[in-house]
């Protein structure tokens, strides 16, 4: 991204739909239940929270204004503020590249899924066996996949985000009412309530340092945080736009829709599989089982279900989209070649490494890495490892070697700098000790030797 091409926001409205255009997509709708409802379901949300206000106010705000006041994307900046710390913006930059390919898979089961609803399968939608039908095949799922990647591709490829932008300013609204009707109607159902319960009443005998961590991983996927992109949106920002309420926007609106997800999805879990610890615990396949089931018992489910999974496509194309362009944005300033070849250098490769995490769930279900299959282990890798380690270094760099008062002028270029304190005490203190010792225990229990 040269400078010259660096285009502005046209306000603060321009910048905070596009960051939350990046910031709410599958995240969101498809990982954030699946996580809430596996960990504990209340006491996973009210970790989330606090994790929200504190490390994702502080780092959104940090990235933000690094990104502005040097008016570069990740690597740049850091290099411009401190040449030796380059190499944060260097491991930054390598979270979308693992991402981008396995994002891309689970946006292929959402194509295939509206595709179903299109063409009259919604009923067969519903059914158990579906999901896992459809997932252990080996030709079916790669297809839906490489439509998905290759949709993302030639918009990137043509630069028509600005269409796609406008047009999910018109969804995203309509994303939120629609999920408001779902999670109504999903509350409603008959044993609903006892859903509603496990996903907003704590049981503090859940928590654990799993937990955390996979709420911390979350919170850094779900606003794209410790990745880089952040810093891109931030050197796009205007001077004049003030900072500290666009972050609290862009927080209120992922963290509302995610909370909306988990609302359509957990109760309707008890409703339909009597909330057991194993369907609580599905994992990635949560929204693709339940959902079909509620709009199957709904009047007009299959429109409602096929309009609902045509929002999470055009939420989720935002998402990916935001991905590519910074990975291609990456190849283009290291490799020094043209936007196109950066493009189909990117594209091969998402659709080689997205390969891998789709056979993971069929012929290669055999084959794991410290007990994951493909997909899991790269989002293991990404979340939880790579991004609390980018924001850890993040933090340090910030509270002791540019220190926080950099970050802290920034935002003061218009007006005052509300949670002052609070940015403080959690960039240098709270937030580097809390990811050590998040970090260091949910590795070794990763390798099944030790937890806490
Ligand atoms: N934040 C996106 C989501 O919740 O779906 C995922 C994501 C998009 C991560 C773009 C990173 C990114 F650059």
């Amino acid at each position: 991204m040269t400078n010259e091409k660096r285009s502005s926001f046209t306000g603060k409205i321009g910048f905070v739909l596009a960051a939350a255009g990046s910031a709410v997509g599958l995240g969101n709708i498809w990982r954030f239940p699946y996580l809430a409802a596996k960990y504990g379901g209340g006491i996973f949300l009210l970790v989330y929270i606090l994790l929200a206000v504190s490390f994702g106010f502080a780092l959104m705000t940090a990235e933000i204004a690094i990104g502005r006041k040097t008016g570069l994307s990740a690597i740049g900046a850091f290099s411009a503020l401190q040449k030796k710390y380059t190499f944060i913006g260097v491991l930054a930059s390598v979270v979308p590249v693992i991402i981008l390919p396995y994002y891309s898979v689970i946006g292929g089961w959402v194509t295939k899924y509206l595709y179903a609803f299109v063409t009259g399968g919604a009923v067969a939608t519903a059914k158990d066996e579906y999901f896992d039908g459809f997932i252990s095949q080996t030709t079916e799922p790669i297809i839906w996949f490489s439509v998905f990647i290759g949709i993302t591709a030639l918009i990137v490829l043509f630069g028509v985000e600005k269409g796609i932008e406008k047009v999910s300013k018109f969804m995203m609204p309509v994303l939120v009412a629609l999920s408001f009707f779902i999670a109504i109607y999903s509350i409603c159902m008959p044993g609903a309530w006892e859903g509603v319960k496990y996903y907003i009443m704590p049981d503090f005998s859940k928590f654990s340092a799993t937990t955390v961590l996979a709420a911390m991983g979350q919170l850094f996927y779900s606003m794209s945080l410790a990745m880089g992109i952040m810093i891109t949106y931030g050197s796009y920002m205007k001077k004049d736009v003030n900072l500290e309420s666009s972050v609290t926007q862009i927080e209120l609106f992922d963290t509302g829709i995610a909370f909306l997800a988990g609302m359509m999805i957990i109760p309707a879990v008890f409703v339909f599989s009597e909330g057991t610890p194993e369907a609580l615990g599905k994992g990635p396949s949560l929204m693709f089982v339940t959902l079909p089931k509620v709009f199957e018992t709904m009047a007009g489910g299959t429109y409602i279900g096929l309009i609902f999974f045509l929002l999470v496509l055009f939420a989720a194309l935002t998402s990916s989209i935001s991905l590519m362009e910074t990975v291609v944005s990456i190849v283009c300033d290291k490799f020094k070649v043209n936007r196109k070849l950066a493009c189909l250098l990117v594209f091969v490769f998402s659709v080689v490494l997205g390969l891998l995490s789709s056979l993971g769930y069929g012929v290669w279900s055999e084959v794991k890495i410290i007990g994951m299959q493909f997909l899991d282990f790269f989002d293991f890798i990404s979340n939880s490892v790579l991004m609390p380690i980018v924001a850890l270094l993040t933090c340090i760099f910030i509270g002791y070697v540019i220190k926080p008062k950099a970050v802290i002028e920034e935002v003061e270029l218009n007006g005052k700098f509300k949670r002052k304190k609070l940015f403080e005490v959690v960039i240098k203190y709270i937030a580097p000790i809390f990811i050590v010792l998040i970090l260091v225990s949910s590795v070794l229990d990763a390798f099944g030797k030790f937890s806490i």
